[in-house]
C-alpha cells in the first residue's frame, strides 16, 4: 500500500511553496532583493534600520511606528529574573529562546489581540530585541554586571557592540556590524524563515513563531555553520594546513566543510564578494590577516577540488562572518545569536506576511510512507 499523491522532491528543492514579496533570489545574476532593492546597493547606503523598516512595512514608516522600537527595558526585571533560573552551560540560541519567550509572556497573555496593528508593534520590538537580547546575554554568561540595557537612540549595531565589549566601538566597527546585519537580514524561503511561515500560518503567535526560527537557525547546516567555521579555522591554526585538514575533514563519509555550500546558489552565495573586502580591511587594521588568510586559502583549495571533481561547492556568507566576529571580539557561541539579531527581520516580515492573509492556508503537505504494511497488533 502506498500514499503516493505526486512527485516527491528531496529537501523541497526547487518546489515554490508559497507566494512572497519579501525577498527575490536571483541566482544567475547572484543578487538578491529585500522588496525589490538589491542587497548590493542596501549594503553600500542603508542602515540596519532602513532594512527593518523596508522588510517589516515596505519602506512605509508611519510616524507612530518609527515611535515604537524597543519595549524591551519595560520588561528588564522579567529578563533578568528568567536568567537568574537558566544554567550557563546551555548554548545562547536555548537561552534566547527562553528569553523570547519570557519576553513574549510579558507582552502577550491568553486573551490577548491578534490584530494587525498589536502584532505589527510586537514584530517592530522584537526586531530590535533579538540583538539587545544577546548583547544581554553576553554579559550574563560572563557574570559581569551590571547587564547593560540598549540606548534606545544608538543603532543596533552600535548597542550589540556595546553590549558585547563593554565598551561603545568606533566608527568602523559599527560599520562592520551593522552590514553583517544587513547581509544576513533576510533570504527568502531558507529553513528558519520556512519554520517561522509554518507556525504562522498555523496562527499562532508571533513569539511562538519566532523561536520555531530560532530553533531552526541553530542547526549546524543553517546558522550554527558560523560558530564551525571559526572553529575549524582555529584549530586549522595556519594556511599551509589547510590542504592537510580538508583532505582528513572530507575523508569522512556525508561530511560537510562548514561555510562552504548552498541550498540555492551553485555558482556563489552574492554575500560573499561584499563582506570579503570589509574582512581583510579589518584583519588589515588590526595587524592581524591570518584568519583572513586561512578563509582565503580554504576558498581556494575547495576551488582546486571543485575542478577535479568538475562540481563546486562555493564559500557561503558564514566563512567570512566567522573571521570577522572574531576579529570584533565576540565569542563564538554567540556567532548565530546574531545572525537571529539580523534574521529577525525577515522572520517577523514573513509572519506579518503570512499570519495576516487569510489566502494563506495552513502549510500541510503529505507523505510517502515507506513504513511497514498495515498488519495486526498482538497483545
Ligand atoms: N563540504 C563538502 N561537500 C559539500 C558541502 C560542504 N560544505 N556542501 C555540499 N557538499 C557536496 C556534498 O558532498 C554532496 O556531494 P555528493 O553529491 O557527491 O555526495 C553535494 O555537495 C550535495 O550536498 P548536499 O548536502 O546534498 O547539499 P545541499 O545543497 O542539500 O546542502 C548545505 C546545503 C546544507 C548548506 C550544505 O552545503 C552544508 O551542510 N554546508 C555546510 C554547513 C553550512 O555552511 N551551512 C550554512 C548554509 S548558508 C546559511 O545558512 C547562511
Amino acid at each position: 500500500m502506498t500514499n503516493k499523491k505526486s512527485q516527491q522532491r528531496p529537501g523541497l528543492r526547487d518546489v515554490i511553496a508559497g507566494e512572497t514579496k519579501i525577498c527575490l533570489l536571483d541566482e544567475t545574476r547572484q543578487d538578491f532583493y529585500y522588496r525589490g532593492y538589491s542587497i548590493k546597493e542596501l549594503a553600500q547606503k542603508a542602515t540596519f534600520e532602513d532594512v527593518i523598516y523596508i522588510l517589516l512595512f515596505d519602506d512605509d514608516p508611519l510616524e507612530e511606528r518609527l515611535s515604537l522600537q524597543s519595549q524591551l527595558f519595560l520588561h528588564r526585571d522579567a529578563i533578568v529574573n528568567t536568567l537568574r533560573t537558566q544554567n550557563r552551560n546551555a548554548h545562547p540560541m536555548d537561552i534566547l529562546a527562553t528569553l523570547i519567550r519570557t519576553f513574549g509572556n510579558e507582552v502577550y497573555s491568553l486573551d490577548a489581540t491578534e490584530d494587525q496593528e498589536s502584532v505589527e508593534k510586537f514584530a517592530l520590538s522584537l526586531t530590535f530585541d533579538v540583538g539587545y537580547l544577546a548583547g544581554i546575554m553576553k554579559r550574563w554568561y560572563e557574570r559581569r554586571r551590571p547587564l547593560i540595557m540598549p540606548e534606545i537612540y544608538d543603532s543596533v549595531a552600535k548597542n550589540i557592540l556595546y553590549q558585547m565589549k563593554g565598551r561603545k566601538p568606533d566608527e568602523f566597527e559599527e560599520h562592520l556590524m551593522d552590514l553583517a546585519l544587513i547581509l544576513y537580514a533576510e533570504h527568502e524561503f531558507n529553513a528558519s524563515t520556512f519554520a517561522v511561515r509554518l507556525a504562522a500560518s498555523a496562527h499562532t503567535d508571533i513569539f511562538s513563531a519566532i523561536v520555531c526560527g530560532i530553533g531552526t537557525l541553530r542547526g549546524s547546516r543553517h546558522g550554527g555553520a558560523n560558530e564551525n567555521a571559526m572553529r575549524i579555522m582555529l584549530e586549522i591554526k595556519n594556511p599551509e594546513n589547510v590542504r592537510k585538514y580538508v583532505n582528513r575533514f572530507l575523508k569522512t563519509p556525508g561530511a560537510r566543510l562548514p561555510g562552504f555550500g548552498h541550498a540555492v546558489y551553485t555558482q556563489g552565495d552574492p554575500r560573499v564578494p561584499i563582506i570579503k573586502p570589509w574582512v581583510k580591511e579589518l584583519s588589515e587594521r588590526k595587524r592581524d590577516t591570518r584568519w583572513y588568510e586561512i578563509a582565503l586559502a580554504l576558498e581556494e583549495y575547495m576551488a582546486e577540488r571543485a575542478k577535479e571533481k568538475n562540481r563546486g561547492i562555493p564559500a557561503n556568507i558564514d566563512l567570512w562572518t566567522a573571521p570577522l566576529y572574531y576579529l570584533l571580539g565576540i565569542p563564538i557561541p554567540f556567532y548565530t545569536p546574531l545572525f537571529a539579531s539580523a534574521r529577525i527581520a525577515g522572520w517577523c516580515a514573513h509572519y506579518l506576511e503570512v499570519r495576516h492573509n487569510p489566502k494563506v492556508p495552513i502549510l500541510r503537505p503529505r507523505a510517502q510512507y515507506i513504513g511497514p504494511q498495515p498488519r495486526p497488533f498482538l497483545s
